[in-house]
């Protein structure tokens, strides 16, 4: 059983008009220009927040265009605790100290389940599916997520790591089998001949009960657990391309992300569509009766593993030269981590902050699933 508690969606503050200004596309044989030099997660070169999480340092215009990536702080995030997570990023300023999370799309709401305190990530046949952030990265750790999947037929729950060169590493949770999940892991976005993913069966009910999905990130092993018990673990020294002598395992600083998104629907690939079960039922009775798709998240641990002691002036993490064929160097740096190096300049095409304010009245919501 799972009731809504009355939510209040809403900034809790004025916010400073970051935003950002975009132009054109990006990858890394066709860097961004001088003008709009950040390239975003989705290749697209722009200023502004285009600089903050997941910009691409290699498809950037220089290899520091790309603000540094805040440093990992080892916690437990309670998701509940909505003070901490911002509902826009286009208006995030960089300052991970101020939001844990990032909404990148869709959007959130309190929701309580078997007596837990959580949110609810939102999916409908407009909103294309919500994703969060974390504000921080991770160069390695141990990251448990504590959540319930979605039980829809091309609906996925997804729990990953993501960098900015697209090293990634998955819990994903097609919702037409709701006693499995997906591990899988990709090296700087390549997709290898044969898939790395596995499925692990036999996880109990994901959508009814909570359970704790846990990617254990370590510099030479990767580790799956459900409620702590290991399910699977790739060595780092498994992974050397025998053709190329590079080792294709994930290295690079990556942020969490928490996602429900629409996979069965007519723009995906084939392949994609059958491997989340088939096309969304959008007359499903849940969706018809709630008006969304949900997938619950209570909280996410965080246990940094960084491999060279920090001191306390560390605040991020940057990138440098490769190191060795295609592995860039990562070193901590004590740079600021805010757009135009503080919190409150304006991105070249910002509004009055009194504005800004106005676009987010408040919502209240009361609901009984
Ligand atoms: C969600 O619930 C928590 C208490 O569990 C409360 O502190 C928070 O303000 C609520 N957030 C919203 C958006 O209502
Ligand atoms: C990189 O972007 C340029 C410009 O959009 C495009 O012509 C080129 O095909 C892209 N290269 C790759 C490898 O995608
Ligand atoms: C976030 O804010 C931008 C700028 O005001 C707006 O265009 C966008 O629609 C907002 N996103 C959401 C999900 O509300
Ligand atoms: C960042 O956020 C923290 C916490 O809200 C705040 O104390 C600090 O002043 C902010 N830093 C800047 C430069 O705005
Ligand atoms: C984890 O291991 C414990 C001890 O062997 C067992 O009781 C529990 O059922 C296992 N949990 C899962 C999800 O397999
Ligand atoms: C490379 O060769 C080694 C030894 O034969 C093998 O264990 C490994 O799986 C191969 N790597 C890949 C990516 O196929
Ligand atoms: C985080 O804290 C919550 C609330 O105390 C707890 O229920 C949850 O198990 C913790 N999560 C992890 C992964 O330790
Ligand atoms: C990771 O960090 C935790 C907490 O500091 C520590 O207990 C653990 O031994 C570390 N693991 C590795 C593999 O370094
Ligand atoms: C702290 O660490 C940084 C980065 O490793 C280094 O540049 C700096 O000199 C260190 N500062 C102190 C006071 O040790
Ligand atoms: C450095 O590494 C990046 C990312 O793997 C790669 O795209 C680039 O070609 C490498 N540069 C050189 C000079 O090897
Ligand atoms: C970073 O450290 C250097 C060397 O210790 C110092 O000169 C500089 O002022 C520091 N920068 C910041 C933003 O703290």
């Amino acid at each position: 059983m799972f009731f809504l508690l009355a939510v209040v969606i809403s900034l809790a503050a004025i916010l400073p008009p970051v935003l950002g200004t975009r132009g054109a596309t990006c990858n890394a044989t066709t860097p961004c220009s001088s003008d709009y030099p950040c390239c975003s997660e989705y290749g697209f070169c722009g200023n502004g927040y285009y600089c903050l999480g997941g910009c691409d340092p290699i498809s950037s215009h220089s290899l520091n265009s790309c603000k540094p990536n805040p440093i990992c702080h080892s916690a437990n995030y309670t998701l509940s605790d909505t003070s901490r997570i911002l509902s826009n990023y286009t208006y995030f300023n960089g300052n991970a100290s101020e939001y844990d999370w990032v909404v990148q799309q869709g959007s959130i709401f309190n929701a309580t389940s078997d007596g837990e305190p959580a949110i609810a990530l939102t999916l409908t046949e407009n909103n294309g599916g919500t994703l969060l952030s974390s504000t921080r990265y991770v160069h390695y750790g141990r990251i448990t997520a504590r959540l319930k999947t979605g039980r829809w037929a091309g609906v996925v729950t997804a729990f990953i790591t993501m960098s900015s060169l697209k090293d990634e590493i998955d819990w994903e949770f097609p919702g037409d089998a709701t006693t499995e999940g997906q591990t899988n892991y990709f090296w700087q976005g390549v997709i290898p001949q044969t898939t790395n993913g596995v499925t692990e069966t036999g996880l109990g009910d994901t959508y009814s009960n909570w359970h704790d999905f846990t990617i254990d990130w370590q510099p030479d092993t990767l580790t799956f657990l459900v409620d702590g018990n290991v399910t699977r673990t790739v060595k780092a020294s498994d992974c050397v391309n025998n053709a190329t002598g590079v080792t294709e395992y994930p290295n690079t600083p990556s942020r969490i992300q928490l996602s429900l998104w629409p996979a069965g629907i007519s723009t995906e690939p084939q392949g994609t569509i059958q491997w989340a079960g088939g096309m969304i039922n959008w007359n499903d009775p849940d969706y018809v009766s709630a008006g969304h798709f949900y997938a619950l998240f209570q909280s996410v641990s965080v246990q940094c593993n960084d491999t060279t002691p920090m001191n306390s002036s560390v605040t991020s993490y940057v990138y440098g030269p490769n190191v060795t064929l295609d592995t860039p160097s990562i070193a901590y740096s004590n740079a600021t981590t805010l757009i135009n190096n503080a919190g409150r300049l304006l991105g070249s095409n910002a509004m009055p902050v009194t504005f800004v304010s106005t676009l987010f009245a408040s919502a209240l919501v009361t609901q009984l699933l």
